[in-house]
């Protein structure tokens, strides 16, 4: 285990993660996911993914997380932890890692994990490098 999988930060959201993903409502794809965040305030929010019969409405565990989060007065991601019942290492999507990059900063760490705890680490560059920003949008040239 790395120093930074040891921390205590980390075990906190990891298992904040585990709990989220047991309150999953996955009935169509049967693939439960749980992401549970650290501000930089501090506070913990969580998510879980939210399906729905009309396919496209369903909602990723890290998109909960984020509305969460907002919701309750934060808006900077010190760390993110997201898990999977997979044996493979989660792989959020493209939409979350927009959402992700919205609320984060250099320093954030998203912790990606698989059912053994496996867990990689990543900055929000690695995850979606050359990203669209608020700075791009609101530039005119
Ligand atoms: N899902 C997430 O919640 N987060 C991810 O990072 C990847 C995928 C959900 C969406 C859907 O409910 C299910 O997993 C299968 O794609």
């Amino acid at each position: 285990m790395s120093e930074e999988s040891s921390s205590s930060d980390f075990i906190r959201l990891k298992d904040y993660a585990h709990l989220m993903m047991s309150k999953a409502y996955a009935p169509y794809s049967k693939f439960s996911v749980g992401a549970a965040l650290l501000t930089d305030c501090q506070k913990i929010f969580g998510g879980c993914n939210v399906e729905n019969a009309a396919y496209p409405q369903g909602m990723c565990a890290e998109a909960g997380a984020i509305s969460a989060m907002i919701a309750g007065g934060g808006s900077i991601l010190k760390t993110i932890c997201v898990i999977s019942q997979s044996k493979k290492i989660i792989s959020p999507c493209g939409g979350c890692r927009q959402k992700i990059r919205e609320f984060s900063n250099q320093e954030t760490k998203i912790y990606l994990l698989n059912i053994k705890d496996e867990v990689k680490v990543f900055s929000v560059e690695e995850l979606l490098p050359f990203s669209f920003s608020e700075f791009d949008s609101l530039k005119k040239e």
